[in-house]
């Protein structure tokens, strides 16, 4: 159902992406750059000259060194691709014709337009390894875009565990690694997005003929909760979204040892269903929930971490002044309270950080407006939020909030 179809990527297993990333098991981090386990390690090549000496046809199947790899080597192997393809190759000209802009964030410009089967899907555009700022921040290198394909592959396929099992975190269909001007189709609806809304970003109307991209195809999540106008149908709604966030959270804590690190509402995306319940299953047993008419999906890791075998994927934000300065809404106090309970150390597997992540969330939620107020059954509905609300702090994890909290049984 991808809309890379024909460039499907080779879907690599675990231990092959392992070999690859041998540089980042645990205990052999150096700090060198913010990514802690990941990337900006030591080329300092000129990309374009680089591709011209990759194999003509680089096939993952091929054995290979995979610890010799580049991070542009690797990335490309994850794309399924030889090396970086130009922009109509990988997205149809119809395509990229319905293409409207639904996002943005420092890093990404985020477009929804339809694959083959028809199905809505988000494109999300990140450029990569160029030299010219862009929204202010340097671009991201081959090596912190591996942080995102990475984690955002290992969430995706929770949809299809045996074990641990949710559909909670956005799908990834497919990837691929583009290079060239940005398309005027882009362009256009960057422009649409920019007179309707009123864009932060930059213009990408500058980038050169040798600007790289990654393309990250996901599926449409639907709306974020921060963009929903601060309105929600009912507290029904909220503390389905709540329960739906928590169940996510901790088939995640369990199958991977995962911490978002970054969710607050612009992360949360929620789209109508007609479907009446949501089923999970964590550590084996299965489980269902009340979608109340929504369906929950997490999005944005690039301050997540997780862990397969003995493997980290996490990213250093111990220097990251900036972050950890911000006043005037709860979620810049999460990143402060995250590091007081770390220590500083963004390694290290502290679930607590999802619970003052959900407990943000609730905050958020009891600050929205509801149609239908002041009934009694409203009453009763909102009492429970704000016994959550203060009362979740004291689970350790998203797994023992969802298992004891008197909400979700
Ligand atoms: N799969 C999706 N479906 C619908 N909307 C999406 C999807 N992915 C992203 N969006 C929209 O685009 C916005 C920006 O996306 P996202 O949070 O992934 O990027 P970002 O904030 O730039 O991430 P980063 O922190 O890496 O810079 C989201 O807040 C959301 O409104
Ligand atoms: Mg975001």
């Amino acid at each position: 159902s991808s809309l890379l179809a024909d460039l499907t990527p080779n879907t690599h297993t675990w231990s092959r992406l392992k070999a690859a990333l041998s540089v980042h098991r645990k205990n052999k981090g150096n700090a060198r750059s913010r990514w802690f386990f990941l990337g900006g390690l030591d080329y300092e090549w000129v990309v374009t000259t680089r591709w011209e000496r990759l194999p003509r046809v680089f096939s993952p199947q091929v054995p290979c060194e995979d610890a010799d790899l580049s991070d542009a080597e690797k990335v490309c192997a994850e794309c399924g691709q030889p090396r970086p393809l130009p922009w109509e190759q990988c997205v149809l000209p119809q395509r990229m014709k319905q293409c409207v802009k639904i996002g943005e964030g420092t890093f990404g410009e985020v477009f929804s337009t339809t694959n083959a089967s028809g199905d809505t899907v988000a494109l999300k555009i990140i450029p990569v390894e160029g030299s010219e700022k862009v929204n202010g921040e340097d671009q991201k290198t081959f090596g912190e875009i591996l942080h995102e394909i990475i984690i955002s592959k290992e969430l995706s396929s929770l949809k299809e565990k045996q074990r641990n099992k949710t559909p909670g975190f956005i799908g990834l269909n497919g990837l691929h690694c583009v290079q060239g001007r940005y398309p005027p189709d882009f362009l256009n609806a960057w422009d649409a997005f920019d007179q309707q809304k009123g864009s932060e970003n930059d213009r990408p109307g500058f980038f050169k003929a040798d600007q790289l991209f990654i393309i990250l195809e996901f599926e449409f999540g639907g709306a974020d909760l921060e963009n929903s106008n601060g309105t929600l149908k009912s507290l029904m709604v909220a503390k389905s979204i709540l329960h739906q966030v928590t169940a996510a959270l901790a088939v995640a804590e369990q199958e991977l040892h995962f911490e978002h690190r970054d969710l607050h509402w612009g992360n949360v995306l929620v789209k109508a269903t007609t479907q009446k319940t949501g089923s999970f299953l964590l550590n084996g047993a299965a489980h269902s929930l009340e979608t109340k008419g929504v369906l929950v999906r997490i999005i944005d890791y690039s301050l997540s971490r997780l862990e397969i075998d003995d493997l980290t994927v996490s990213c250093d934000i111990s220097n990251d002044e900036e972050l950890f300065m911000g006043r005037g809404d709860y979620q810049f106090d999460i990143y402060r309270l995250m590091r007081r309970e770390n220590g500083n150390n963004w390694s290290s597997y502290h679930p607590h950080t999802n619970v003052l992540w959900l407990h943000y969330l609730c905050s958020k939620l009891l600050s929205m407006k509801y149609r239908g107020s002041g009934g009694r059954g409203f009453k009763a509905m909102r009492g429970e939020l704000t016994h959550f609300h203060d009362n979740v702090l004291q689970y350790s994890s998203a797994t023992e909030a969802l298992r004891t909290c008197p909400m979700f049984q």
